[in-house]
């Protein structure tokens, strides 16, 4: 039996196991380290020995047996059955006050059933989202845990060890609340991701239908932008993909790519998760809805005669570079208004204590959207922790006044030049709904209650009334 030395376990050693494994080694704790494929943790010691202590654990008894007490056991498996069939196998192993942390992209609910199946047995689950793919994982990736602050209190200091560092310092890694609250901050973390990068996408699209400007001289464009208040991963790398040449044909990589985009199914689950919540994201479900869209190869064989506007070139009026980018920031701000306000909801649902501020601040480095502006969103929640929506904080709100013109008229070019746009158009419809005295409910209420006596409230008294519709049209109290 191995001597009980390594502070940490880590099973599943695909490449981002493999690599956290690694970081947690960089920074001097001994990893025990275990694959159900034994081949992958030979290969792991044997090209990365040198890097740090790594325990080779051949089952998972070995890797127990290495561990420190409380042992802390890293699943890094796929999310869903897997996860669950490592759990059963693990947990017999294990001992009050150890812990299994689940790194995978598990969706919360599913953790919540994990943790509290566990919680008789003394052994705390702990469901932490990880953010920043393989590199991350290596360099320090944006860590969100959840699960008992018992737990964090032993696994904190060395998740905060390994995550990255914001540009003041600080660990992009903070307790989230307990049970699920890391993985649905991971969740919703994907949501905006997929928000973003639509509006980045929408963002290209005008740019290269409407302003005659070619991928590499757009790559150009998000360069300059990411000097600026839109500097963030995403627009980064968006330069870097646009710049891109393919090696077979010599074409801009971006138009050999099949246009049809895929999803693992995180964006999908921020949205029904908001559905449930009654929680609107629009941005983020149009941002999903897009990816299905361009996956229905049918449905586009069908639309493509379609009448509409001609194809829209710089010949038939230019979009400026400025308004997009104006209208990628205003709705940029939308979409991650209406993710921490989904996360507001959960902790409220579910009883965490989520500092939304926390939430910003781990977020600005090691993440997929890690961006210059999530510091001054985490000011904003510092500043007041009870804002309703970031679209309330007065910095916030005057730079959304000082997009209004740019943002509408890229809108409206869409509109009237046939470029799709749902993600602008969001994000500017919510963003109206949000100013609006009335809102066209009231008519809804009233066919609610004529087809289906589902009454409605009035402005200017308390109480639920019905009209009888069918009868003399008098209105009673329900
Ligand atoms: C991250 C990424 C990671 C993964 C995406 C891909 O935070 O490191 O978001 O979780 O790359 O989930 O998701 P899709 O395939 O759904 O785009």
């Amino acid at each position: 039996m191995a001597s009980s030395t390594a502070q940490i376990g880590v099973t599943g050693l695909a490449v981002m196991g493999r690599n956290l494994a690694r970081n947690l080694a960089r920074h001097g704790y001994a990893v025990a380290v275990h694959n159900r494929t034994a081949a992958r943790t030979h290969a792991l010691v044997d090209e990365f020995g040198h890097e740090g202590t790594f325990v080779l654990a051949s089952t998972l008894r070995d890797l127990v047996d290495a561990l420190e007490r409380p042992r802390r056991v890293v699943l890094m498996v796929q999310a869903g059955a897997p996860t669950d069939a490592v759990i059963d196998e693990l947990s017999p192993l294990l001992e009050p006050g150890d812990m299994i942390v689940d790194g995978g992209n598990a969706h919360f609910a599913d953790t919540r059933r994990r943790e509290e199946a566990l919680r008789p047995s003394g052994v705390h689950f702990v469901g932490v989202g990880i953010s920043g793919g393989e590199e991350g994982a290596l360099h320090g990736p944006s860590i969100m845990p959840g699960g008992s602050a018992e737990a964090y209190e032993s696994l904190g200091p060395i998740l905060e060890t390994i995550a990255a560092n914001a540009d003041d310092g600080s660990p992009c890694c903070a307790h989230l609340g307990s049970d699920g609250a890391g993985h649905l901050v991971k969740m919703v973390h994907n949501g905006i991701e997929y928000a973003d990068m639509q509006l980045i996408a929408e963002s290209y699209d005008l740019l290269r239908r409407g302003s005659g400007l070619s991928p590499a001289e757009i790559a150009d464009v998000f360069r300059t932008w990411n000097t600026g208040r839109l500097d963030s991963y995403l627009i980064e790398i968006t330069a870097e993909v646009l710049a891109h040449v393919d090696g077979d044909t010599g074409k801009p990589f971006v138009d050999v790519v099949l246009d049809q985009a895929e999803q693992k199914g995180t964006g999908r689950w921020t949205v029904q998760t908001a559905l449930d919540l009654g929680v609107p994201v629009n941005g983020i479900a149009e941002a999903v809805f897009a990816r299905s869209v361009s996956g229905h190869a049918d449905l586009r064989a069908a639309g493509r005669s379609l009448a509409g506007p001609e194809a829209f070139d710089a010949s038939s009026g230019t979009v400026a570079p400025d308004d997009v980018e104006a209208a990628l920031y205003a709705s940029k701000i939308v979409s991650y208004a209406q993710g921490f306000h989904q996360i507001a909801a959960a902790a409220q649902e579910y009883g965490w204590s989520t500092d939304l501020g926390s939430v910003a601040s781990l977020w600005r480095a090691g993440c997929i959207i890690r961006a210059g502006f999530l510091d001054r969103i985490r000011g904003a929640y510092a500043e007041n922790p009870a804002l309703s929506t970031l679209l309330a904080n007065p910095t916030f709100a005057a730079e959304m006044g000082e997009a209004q013109g740019a943002w509408r008229r890229v809108v409206a070019t869409g509109v009237t030049r046939g470029v799709p746009t749902p993600g602008f158009s969001a994000a500017l419809a919510y963003y109206d709904s949000l100013r609006a005295d009335r809102l066209p409910a009231a008519l809804v209420q009233g066919q609610r209650d004529y087809f289906g006596a589902h009454t409605y409230g009035r402005v200017d008294r308390e109480g639920t009334f019905h009209t009888l519709w069918a009868d003399d049209r008098r209105e009673v109290t329900s």
